[in-house]
């Protein structure tokens, strides 16, 4: 039985919250896209963890797998289980051979390409978290990527540094005009010296019985009656086929990426259960169309800098100020026909208590048409007024009484909004985030106990 967690917006909706807490019903949590573009939040009694390639799970100490989908940078890892050492967890990580490795060039290029197009001012700046992350997926579409397999044998990953550093090279120099040489850039482009701490990171791999295939090995575990929870980064409007193209990540966050990230058949995940997980406005970080940005006048700004403060949103990777914006119907529609929604988890209603107005985009006009779910074009998508509907605020009240007492002990006005948004994604509510801590949520369901 597997639980599939899928950020329903644009990232950052509260998915390591919820990974964390219906994680203690599951054996392995495998994260099957992204990498360290990632900032996901557990919050245990009160502490706080931020994870940005250790799977969620690591928290409650269940097995994390960094699957086949994944693009991992062993500097981070390594930091990321050596910082959570020093807070007293023993984090399990196993990692896919398959996974392709982004390399210190990687990072560089993502830097450049950013600059670049920021410079040319044709608008297209997706404003990345500069981990490296797009130019890693190209080189594994490329067919020239370094794979974490390859770190292992000296041979094939000199072969394959030796192939690809040159072609780097040369994109730096005399495609952008850039020096490498005698700048901060060199050890990113130097062969030898990346061999070595690349063979290194093998090594320690290998040491730790880290490395897996992961087909195989999530194969072996479901055998064995173990329970899987698939962790979705980022979020679906920012899919590389299914959100707001060109501002997007580079991976597939959808359900379907579990299949395609992890090598458990579509079938299996198919079977289980797919929880979209819902922030209860709207927040972005990096550029992009955003048709219910709280940005039309000094009145709009102060609410979103108000839900900004309350809601602490801050890129978790970036420490960047998030955008936000009112809850976009359109958008979850979609998000919940791509990845086949479930259920819905609801975060940071608490975030919206003591406003004077609330408002939800139930549909788009476009060029004179009014459509409920988003465009196929980001050209499109920024010309989309949204129709609004308006709701009744909810009071601020004691959310972890609420969160002890259940679901019927939610305002009035926060149950009606959650039917809408129920109604409208057709799925039902599993879980309404009242608060970050693992307890401060009204659960409704636990998707491991529905079946
Ligand atoms: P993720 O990337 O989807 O895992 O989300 P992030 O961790 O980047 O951002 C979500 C932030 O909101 C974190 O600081 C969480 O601790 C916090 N959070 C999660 N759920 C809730 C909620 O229901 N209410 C409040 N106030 N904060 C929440
Ligand atoms: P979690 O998992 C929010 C955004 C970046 C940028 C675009 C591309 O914490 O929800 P990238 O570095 O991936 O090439 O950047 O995607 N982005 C995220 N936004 N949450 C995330 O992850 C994100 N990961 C990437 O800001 O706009
Ligand atoms: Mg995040």
């Amino acid at each position: 039985m597997t639980v599939t967690i899928v950020g329903s917006q644009l990232g950052d909706e509260g998915k390591g919250a919820l990974v964390d807490r219906w994680g203690g019903d599951a054996d392995v949590v495998v994260r099957y896209q992204g990498g360290d573009n990632a900032g996901h939040t557990v919050v245990e009694g009160g502490e706080e963890y931020k994870l940005s390639l250790v799977p969620s799970g690591a928290v409650r100490g269940k097995v994390g797998v960094l699957g086949n989908g994944c693009v991992v940078n062993p500097r981070t890892l390594f930091d990321e289980i050596d910082g959570l050492r020093e807070k007293g967890l023993d984090p399990d990580v196993r990692v896919a051979r398959r996974a392709h490795v982004i390399m210190p060039y990687h990072r560089v290029l993502d830097g450049i390409e950013e600059e670049v197009k920021a410079e040319d001012e044709s608008g297209t700046e997706v404003g990345t978290t500069g981990r490296g992350i797009g130019p890693t997926y190209e080189d594994k579409v490329g067919r020239r990527g370094v794979r974490i397999g390859d770190l292992a044998d000296r041979e094939t990953l000199r072969e394959r540094l030796e192939y690809v550093v040159p072609q780097k090279r040369a994109l730096v120099e005399d495609v952008h005009g850039l020096e490498i040489d005698g700048t901060d850039r060199e050890d990113a482009f130097d062969v030898d010296a990346l061999l070595e701490e690349f063979a290194e990171f093998g090594e320690r791999l290998a040491d730790g019985g880290m490395t897996v295939n992961c087909s195989d090995f999530l194969h072996h575990r479901m055998q064995a009656g173990d329970r899987i929870m698939f962790e979705g980064a980022q979020g679906t409007s920012i899919d590389i086929d299914h959100g707001n193209y060109p501002f997007v990540t580079s991976s597939n966050p959808t359900a379907g990426g579990a299949a395609v990230g992890s090598g458990v058949g579509p079938t299996v995940v198919g079977q289980g259960e797919v929880v979209g997980i819902v922030k209860a406005y709207l927040s972005r970080v990096g550029s992009g169309p955003m048709p219910t940005e709280l940005d039309g006048d000094e009145q709009e700004e102060a609410l979103a800098d108000f839900i900004r403060e309350k809601g602490g949103e801050f890129g978790t990777v970036t420490g960047r100020p998030r955008r936000i914006g009112w809850l976009d119907l359109p958008m979850l529609r979609h998000a919940s026909r791509v990845s086949g929604f479930t259920g819905v988890a609801v975060n940071h209603v608490d975030v919206l208590a003591g406003l004077d107005e609330l408002k939800v985009a139930h549909a788009y006009e476009l060029d004179g048409e009014v459509i409920e779910t988003v465009p196929a074009t980001a050209e499109e998508w920024a010309r989309c007024e949204p129709i609004y509907r308006e709701f009744d605020t909810w009071d601020e009240v004691d959310w972890t009484a609420v969160a002890e007492a259940g679901y019927d002990a939610l305002p009035e006005a926060t149950q009606t909004y959650l039917a809408y948004i129920a109604e409208e994604v057709d799925a039902d509510v599993y879980a309404v985030g009242v608060g970050p801590d693992r307890e401060d949520t009204v659960e409704v369901v636990n998707p491991y106990k529905k079946q």
